[in-house]
């Protein structure tokens, strides 16, 4: 099946729509923060290209975004731990959308189970290969094409996890960490090629990842990050923490000194 045909289009269902800002590729769009993320792009007059492993998923996700905004949304299989597959997956969206392109957002993630990780490596590099291999393998070949394109935007979504190693998740954090720097060297790379670089650092976010983990009371709603990236992407940020007091958290823990932080139950 050509890519053409395994992009699903909404166009000819003769809805008004606003005009369109260009298409925002979102990867791992099954999540619930991936599809508060969609909504909100699309409430900003974007159209999407919904990409994820699981395509009746997808499909219903789209087709939800499709009854509430008047956005085109396409779907396409996507699967960050399959790296050999995403050089041609990235040239089958940019076949679809070239210069429609505005943008990428990187939401796919895998917390694991950090006490298995310990111990067990097959998981430690499953979490590893998904957080970290697999976001960066797709971004380097999207790179390229807004290097040369000279303008958009690239967003990965990390977690505060990185900004510090804890004895409770350091084999997620370590991936999500290595995950933020690699973001950070591609903004430096292409802030003179006119292409924003956005790091997100959600704190706890009410989501299945977070569930019996996290107390719900603590766990902010979804749609905040959504709507957080829009406003960040719109003023051409380069990292964000969500909700925003998590700077301030994070700040503290990475000034606490080592011989007083490893000593810490955080
Ligand atoms: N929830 C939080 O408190 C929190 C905090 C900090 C950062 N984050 C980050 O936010 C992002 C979204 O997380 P969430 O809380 O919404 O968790 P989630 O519901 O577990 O979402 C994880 C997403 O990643 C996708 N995914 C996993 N492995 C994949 C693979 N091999 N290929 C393609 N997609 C894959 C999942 O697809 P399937 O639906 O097919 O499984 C799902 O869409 C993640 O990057 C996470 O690390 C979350």
């Amino acid at each position: 099946m050509t890519g053409q045909a395994k992009l699903r289009s909404s166009s000819d269902r003769g809805t008004q729509r606003a005009p369109s800002s260009g298409t925002v590729l979102i990867l791992g769009a099954t999540s619930q923060i991936a599809r508060a993320i969609a909504l909100s792009f699309a409430n900003a007059g974007y159209d999407l290209v919904l990409a994820g492993r699981t395509p009746d998923e997808l499909e219903r996700v789209a087709a939800d975004i499709r009854i509430r905004r008047a956005a085109d949304v396409r779907t396409e299989t996507f699967d960050a731990s399959d790296t050999e597959s995403h050089q041609e997956f990235v040239a089958r969206v940019l076949a679809d959308c070239g210069h429609a392109l505005a943008g990428v957002i990187v939401v796919f993630g895998l917390l694991g189970d950090s006490e298995r990780a310990r111990s067990d490596f097959s998981h430690a590099e499953e979490i590893i290969r998904i957080n970290y291999v697999g976001a960066s393998s797709v971004l380097t070949h999207l790179a390229s094409h807004f290097e040369q394109a000279g303008h958009g935007f690239i967003v990965g979504v990390s977690s505060v996890a990185g900004d510090r190693g804890r004895a409770s998740n350091y084999i997620y954090g370590s991936a999500k960490g290595g995950l933020s720097l690699f973001l950070q060297g591609l903004r430096n790379r292409l802030h003179s090629r006119g292409v924003q670089v956005l790091t997100v650092k959600p704190g706890f976010i009410d989501t299945r990842m977070t569930f019996g983990e996290v107390p719900t009371r603590l766990a902010a709603d979804p749609e905040v990050v959504g709507k957080a990236i829009v406003k960040a992407v719109k003023k051409r940020k380069d990292v964000i923490y969500v909700p925003w007091f998590w700077r301030y958290i994070m700040w503290v823990i990475r000034l606490l000194p080592e011989f007083v932080f490893k000593r810490t139950n955080l």
